[in-house]
């Protein structure tokens, strides 16, 4: 496989990261595999993304519109595709932490049900087409029941808040869950059930489902 980009979307807490390495870790003795994560804070592209995130520009996420706060997430994204990641991604697999699909789910949940699917066509239009950086061969969506959710940010946030002005908004968090199961739907994103009987399951099965989509993917393109 080469010029593959697989993102590992979810809601917050959701394994990403967990999951985005281990399948970095099992892919990479046959593959050249690189790992990225969005935003990227460790580069001066991410200054839009945290300025919005920490409530320069207002302290709720609805005070920065949808397509506002979309292009400061696309513009880092662009950046380190250029700077950083361009010729892994033409020689190899790329295994994204988040990506423009963080845009779909974070900042539809802004905007009414009737408009998503103009917001989606402009969001997909503006970064994979405008800005040219490569849409997604496989997006593996991590799903996870509202319960359990709640119960993982909890234990997360115990004692000092540092929350991000997404993390903090009740009411937000739950909008973007919708939007999620509509793009998930919409978009055909590969849905991995997260939790069972009202726990998360173990970080090992996940992978393995993680693990039978990517290779279906391979499959496909053999
Ligand atoms: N299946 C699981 N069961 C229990 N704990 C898990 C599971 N997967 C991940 N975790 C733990 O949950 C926490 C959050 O995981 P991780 O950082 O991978 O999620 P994330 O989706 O990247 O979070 P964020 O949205 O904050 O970036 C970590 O402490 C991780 O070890
Ligand atoms: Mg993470």
């Amino acid at each position: 496989m080469d010029k593959k980009l697989i993102v590992i979307e979810g809601l917050d807490g959701s394994g990403k990261a967990t999951q985005a390495k281990l399948l970095s870790e099992a892919l990479s003795p046959c593959l050249k595999v690189r790992q990225v994560s969005f935003p990227d804070y460790e580069s001066d592209s991410s200054a839009l993304v945290k300025m919005y995130l920490r409530g320069d520009f207002g302290n709720k996420p609805d005070d920065v519109n949808a397509y506002a706060a979309s292009s400061f997430f696309a513009v880092d994204r662009y950046a380190s595709f250029k700077r950083d990641w361009i010729k892994d991604w033409e020689e190899g697999v790329i295994i994204s932490d988040r990506y423009t699909t963080s845009n779909a789910i974070h900042q539809c949940s802004k905007l009414p049900k009737e408009q998503w699917d103009e917001y989606l066509d402009w969001l997909f239009g503006f970064e994979y087409d405008r800005l040219g950086i490569p849409a997604p061969d496989l997006v593996i969506y991590l799903k996870v029941d509202p319960e359990v959710s709640q119960d993982l940010l909890k234990v997360r946030y115990q004692g000092e808040d540092k929350r991000d002005i997404h993390e903090k908004d009740i009411e937000y968090l739950r909008r973007c869950r919708e939007a999620a199961s509509y793009c998930c739907e919409k978009l055909h994103w590969c849905p991995v059930e997260c939790t069972k009987d009202g726990q998360m399951r173990s970080i090992e099965e996940i992978q393995q489902d993680v693990m039978a989509l990517v290779e279906k993917l391979a499959q496909r393109n053999s």
